[in-house]
């Protein structure tokens, strides 16, 4: 099939990528024309494991190639991916700009029927603006071709983004016209070995699935923060009571880890912008306030065991931290932890010196000429003279150092872990001074 994805970011380069993997013909199309030339050079604009190989195979085939011509692409595609960014408007409602600018191209450019797919997330409504912005295009132009509106949210998780294209739990497609049906339902059969994951149902309710969905994730999180907090306070130990109660099938053992609270490109703005369209509809959405108030707390919550620990003012204090991407496997930095832990840290006249496997150059990008922050490529070489380390991403690589190189290179062997990577038992045991979330702290 003939595939064009609009927007080639994290979401829209795996859709396009994956996709050609299967044999389609697609076209990846950015306004950013620099992008775009990383990706005709054959480099890859973000990290994400596997992606490079994935995009260099199907380059190489003549399946996938990537433009910044816009009136090529709506020509190339009969199914039109639209994959460009949802921010935060101020009030934290979605932003839709992009996508409506999106859709006003195909209407733009577009002769015969095509299918246009909101794969961006995208609130409930979205379905008929976009449908409007090309009704209007057309209009412009005097023409009356036939297309049709699809909302197939996407489920992927950074970090993991090919395998759950690759493997996905289930394909939620939301329309009612019954071409568009069939194409897509031809288009997502490779991806599944059994039918029934692919939810076929109204255009609402599948713009509606991706919201729910994050909330209840993020809600989840949120949660187990708060179980974690206070279990640190009554004496008992989390990492026990995740077990206790994961093995119960109704809670499940997934996305039951406490730290220092969720971040990334979706779940901040997914769970504000389902807030506001609560809101303008009159309704209140109580739990959801509850998470994200919970939420901005527990990003705080190493600064608060470090404060306890150092007191207030933090002048002449040297941290070594590990870890800057809201999670491993990706050099993601949008509303990572790291960033207002840094903020906090720097602003009470502390130095940081940071390592973070992938994500030093957006680090860079996004906290540019922060003063009293320095990077490190390897995570030994931040330690030497800290007052303390802080963990806040779970690399693998940080899971099991040399204590007692650890402690040699730290002036004090002191750890605040925002990850539970390390027993307890075993950092009083190796002579640490260990702060966890949700467990007992070592002080020695
Ligand atoms: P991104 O910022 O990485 O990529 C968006 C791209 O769209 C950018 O490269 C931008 O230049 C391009 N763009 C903007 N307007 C354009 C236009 N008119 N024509 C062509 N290109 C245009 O964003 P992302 O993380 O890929 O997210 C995209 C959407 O998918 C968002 O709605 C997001 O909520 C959703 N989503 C993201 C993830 C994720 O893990 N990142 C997962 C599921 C869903
Ligand atoms: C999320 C959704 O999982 C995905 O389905 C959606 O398509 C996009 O948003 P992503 O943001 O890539 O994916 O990462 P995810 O693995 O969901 O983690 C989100 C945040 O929650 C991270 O900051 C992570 O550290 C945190 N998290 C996750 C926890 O604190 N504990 C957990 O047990 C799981």
């Amino acid at each position: 099939m003939k595939i064009t994805v609009i927007g080639s970011g994290y979401v829209g380069l795996v859709t396009g990528t994956c996709l050609a993997e299967y044999g389609n013909d697609v076209v990846c199309l950015d306004v950013d024309a620099n992008k775009i030339q990383i990706l005709q050079e054959g480099g890859v604009p973000i990290f994400e494991p596997g992606l490079e190989e994935m995009i260099k195979r199907n380059v190489s085939a003549g399946r996938l190639r990537f433009t910044t011509d816009i009136k090529e692409s709506v020509d190339h595609g009969t199914i039109q991916f639209i994959a460009v960014g949802t921010p935060p408007d101020e009030d934290g409602s979605a932003d839709l700009k992009y996508v409506v600018a999106a859709a006003r191209s195909i209407g733009r450019y577009m002769n015969g029927y095509k299918v246009i797919v909101d794969k961006s997330t995208v609130p409930v409504g979205t379905g008929d603006k976009v449908r409007a912005a090309i009704i209007e295009e057309l209009a412009q132009r005097g023409e009356q071709t036939s297309f049709a509106v699809v909302s197939n949210p996407e489920f992927l998780k950074e970090g993991a983004a090919i395998e759950d294209f690759m493997r996905p739990d289930r394909i939620v497609i939301g329309t009612d016209d019954d071409t568009a049906k069939d194409l897509m339902g031809s288009l997502y059969a490779p991806f599944v070995r059994n039918h029934d994951r692919i939810l076929f149902m109204d255009v609402r309710s599948a713009e509606m699935t991706k919201y729910a969905a994050n909330a209840m994730l993020a809600t989840r999180i949120s949660f187990m923060n708060e179980l974690a907090n206070l279990s640190e306070v009554m004496g008992a130990d989390i990492e026990l009571v995740r077990k206790g109660i994961g093995s119960d099938p109704r809670i499940g053992y997934h996305f039951l880890y406490p730290g220092v609270g969720y971040g990334g490109s979706c779940f901040p703005k997914d769970v504000q912008a389902l807030q506001r369209t609560a809101e303008e509809h009159g309704i209140s959405l109580k739990v959801l306030d509850a998470v994200e108030k919970a939420n901005h707390a527990q990003k705080s919550v190493l600064v608060d065991k470090i404060v306890k620990r150092f007191g207030n003012d933090l002048k002449g204090k040297h941290f070594a931290l590990w870890g800057l991407a809201f999670k491993p496997n990706t050099d993601d930095m949008r509303d990572a932890p790291s960033r207002v832990i840094i903020e906090y840290l720097l602003n009470h006249g502390a130095t940081v010196a940071a390592h973070d496997p992938v994500s030093i150059h957006e680090a860079q990008r996004v906290m540019p000429g922060w003063q009293g922050l320095s990077y490190e490529d390897s995570p030994m070489a931040v330690l030497p003279g800290a007052d303390a380390l802080v963990i806040v991403t779970e690399w693998k690589v940080f899971r099991s150092p040399d204590f007692t190189e650890v402690k040699a290179q730290l002036k004090n062997a002191l750890v605040f872990d925002g990850r539970n990577l390390f027993d307890p038992k075993r950092m009083q045991k190796e002579g640490f001074e260990y702060y966890p979330i949700g467990r007992q702290q070592v002080t020695n």
